[in-house]
């Protein structure tokens, strides 16, 4: 079995650091999750309180599924000591595929730091996980959702429509996916770091 810091290691971007999820972070976490507005689209609410989001923060350390074929990865991203958010990996170790989640409290929205930490955890799922295909489902009604993952090169290949019940409505869900091919491609070619051989 690979040891919690390969698979779910601290990773970071030029503006963000995205630290493995411990119950050490609920202090911090419990205040970037509190917006009600965070969960207009997704069923759950804010944490009641550090104590629960610690407790909820230890169950997640195992990272691992009872039977241990999903992986459970939580990051928590930081812009210096300020917490933005989570992003989340669920990884099928077989089918070499993963369904991606995130939330940010609203005062960072907009900004391009979801895209910006979604973008490094995809990244490492492929180099770091073998990891070929990334999958998100989300609500029919949000927009900023959808418009991150199309920002990243996902496609929808789905429309399901009743896929779920909460706060009173039903959540009707795109299904996004994108593959590690194809987002590998979409980045940016690294700098030479020697001249190109002359004719
Ligand atoms: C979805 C979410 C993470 C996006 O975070 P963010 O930091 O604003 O995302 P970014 O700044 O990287 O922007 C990504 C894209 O979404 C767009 N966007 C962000 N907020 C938007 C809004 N309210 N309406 C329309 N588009 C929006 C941005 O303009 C950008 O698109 P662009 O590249 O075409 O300009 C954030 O809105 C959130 O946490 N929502 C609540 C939790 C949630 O719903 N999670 C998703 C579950 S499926």
């Amino acid at each position: 079995m690979p040891a919690v810091t390969e698979v779910n290691p601290l990773l970071t971007t030029p503006r963000l650091r995205l630290e493995p999820q411990v119950a050490a972070h609920a202090p911090v976490m419990a205040a970037a999750l509190a917006d009600p507005r965070s969960y207009l689209y997704i069923p759950g609410k804010p944490p009641a309180d550090a104590e629960a989001l610690r407790r909820r923060f230890a169950h997640q350390e195992s990272r691992r599924s009872p039977d241990g074929s999903d992986l459970w990865l939580n990051w928590v991203v930081l812009s210096g000591q300020t917490a933005l958010g989570t992003v989340q990996a669920t990884v099928h170790l077989a089918q070499r595929t993963a369904d991606v989640a995130y939330v940010f409290a609203p005062g960072a929205w907009g900004q391009g730091y979801a895209s910006e930490a979604v973008r490094a955890m995809l990244s490492f799922l492929h180099s770091g996980l073998e990891v070929e295909e990334f999958v998100a489902h989300l609500d029919t009604r949000n927009v900023a959702s959808r418009r991150l993952v199309q920002r990243l090169g996902f496609v929808q290949t789905d429309l399901i429509l009743g896929a779920d019940h909460f706060k009173g409505n039903v959540s009707d869900e795109y299904v996004y996916k994108l593959s590690a091919a194809a987002f590998s491609a979409s980045l940016p070619t690294p700098p030479l770091d020697f001249p190109p051989a002359g004719p």
